[in-house]
């Protein structure tokens, strides 16, 4: 197929490989349209445990748990059966107008169970993103139920990633998601991004840098006025944006600030929840307690999509007193809390406690964590960072005074291709080298991870002699 390593064209892709029948029939999501019409897909068609297969059979470890979510790897047979069992029993049944079923009303019962927070109710979606339009709008609703129409906007912070629907995506703060898009909306502003590494000053201490972050969220507050601030978003490690662990107490100091103006801490767990970062949730990890929370993603492992919002009592009261007064909640999707979604997702939830998956991650954590490290001594590594079971690599012309290749070099895909020339997919943002397997990787599989990451960044080096200073 392709020469992923050396960038060359998809020449002689067979006219009726899945290759050149996605280049006729598929726009793709999140991805450079011009590179792709040149260089083809690479074309998965099996999955096993933390393995997938291309169409020509190549094997490789998804070190990135697809998009950061088959949490129980791939191929799990007790999922696929609960999927077929529900089907036979109800297909189908949605919740509008009151309406529900057990497989959902079981999963809100469990994510009550064991969410880190004070839950009332569960409101269920079908992706990270609407999940996070809903807080968008229930925030509004809220503000609006409780008397404080000009209590709207929302804070995001610089290089978040919370989806790509018209709210989600204007939440998000990276540009390629904005640009020609219109986004973001009015009433959402953006903080700054806490990336010690790359936007702490000259001699600024990871705590220093910490009360810089604190404070310009205080003048922010003050300067929109607190009362036009309904709630303020954060993942608690930043994912899609490049893989950045929060700085030395950030949420220690950010959550006071918040609570002293009444502003709601929306707590976006699609990436973290279920297990990533070594707790049960991102927020037990960095120690506070959100007053909503999106989840997704591991939520089901990613076996079918479905996401949950976590509505607190006091809100959930005030949305019955509004329904007295203005008639039905108008929000909702037709496949909300869909019952094989659901049913899949209880059953994921319980075999992740059978397991003890938690436990598991955090007992292979610092194994992970170490041998990422040992990443850090490749010429090509600036940063090398992670927590739990993601990682991340910087690469740099210059170690010491972290500059960067120039854009144009595309030095990130060189190393995407490279590792997956050795049997790995990660993931490439800019220059941030990001892994996130799925959470039932074993020992021996991250040794191999490691192995393979290694091999592709030697691969980069030797095409890039010269270029480093
Ligand atoms: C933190 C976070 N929030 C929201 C989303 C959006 O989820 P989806 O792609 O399911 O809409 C993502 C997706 O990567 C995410 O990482």
């Amino acid at each position: 197929m392709t020469d992923r390593l050396h960038n060359n064209p998809p020449e002689g892709l067979s006219e009726g490989s899945w290759a050149a029948r996605d280049l006729k029939s598929l726009l793709h999501p999140v991805t450079n349209l011009a590179l792709h019409s040149q260089r083809g897909p690479l074309v998965v068609v099996r999955g096993e445990g933390v393995r997938v297969w291309d169409e020509n059979g190549r094997e490789y470890i998804e070190g990135m748990a697809g998009l950061w979510c088959t949490a129980l790897g791939y191929g799990n047979e007790e999922l696929a059966e609960v999927a077929a069992e529900q089907m036979r029993q109800l297909s189908y049944n949605h919740m509008f107008a009151g309406r529900s079923h057990p497989p959902a009303i079981r999963l809100a019962e469990m994510l009550k169970d064991m969410l880190p927070m004070d839950v009332g109710k569960i409101f269920f979606g079908n992706s990270g993103s609407d999940a996070n339009d809903t807080q968008v709008k229930l925030a509004r609703y809220y503000n609006n139920a409780t008397g404080r129409p000009r209590k709207k906007k929302i804070i995001s912070r610089t290089k978040a990633y919370h989806g790509t629907t018209v709210a989600s995506g204007s939440l998000t703060g990276l540009p390629p998601f904005h640009a020609d898009f219109d986004l973001p909306i009015d009433g959402v502003l953006h903080t700054d991004c806490p990336h010690y590494y790359r936007f702490a000053e000259p001699g600024e201490s990871e705590e220093e840098f910490t009360d810089r972050l604190a404070n310009s969220l205080s003048q922010l507050i003050e300067r929109e006025s607190p009362d036009t601030i309904a709630a303020f978003i954060a993942e608690p490690v930043m994912g899609a944006g490049g893989l950045m662990v929060p700085p030395t107490n950030y949420f220690d100091k950010i959550v006071p600030i918040l609570k002293e103006h009444d502003i709601l801490l929306i707590d976006d767990e699609v990436i973290c929840g279920f297990g990533r970062t070594g707790n049960p949730f991102g927020c037990q990890t960095y120690n506070f307690k959100p007053d909503t929370m999106s989840m997704a993603k591991a939520l089901s492992s990613a076996y079918l999509p479905i996401s949950a919002v976590a509505v607190p009592d006091y809100m959930h009261e005030v949305f019955i007193e509004q329904s007295r007064k203005i008639g039905m909640f108008g929000h909702g999707l037709t496949y909300a809390g869909h019952p094989v979604c659901a049913a899949v997702a209880a059953r994921n939830l319980e075999i992740m406690a059978r397991i003890n998956l938690f436990d598991q991650v955090k007992a292979k954590a610092p194994v992970f964590q170490s041998r990422l490290r040992t990443l850090a001594d490749h010429p090509l590594a600036g940063e090398v960072n992670g927590v739990g079971l993601l990682g991340v690599v910087e690469i740099t012309r210059n170690k010491s005074t972290k500059q960067l290749f120039d854009p144009a070099d595309g030095m990130g895909l060189k190393c995407a291709d490279a590792c997956a020339e050795a049997g790995l997919i990660i993931r490439f943002i800019g220059d941030r080298l990001v892994v996130c397997p799925p959470l039932i990787i074993t020992e021996a599989e991250i040794d191999e991870l490691f192995e393979c990451f290694r091999a592709g960044l030697d691969a980069v080096l030797e095409l890039c002699r010269g270029k480093l200073d």
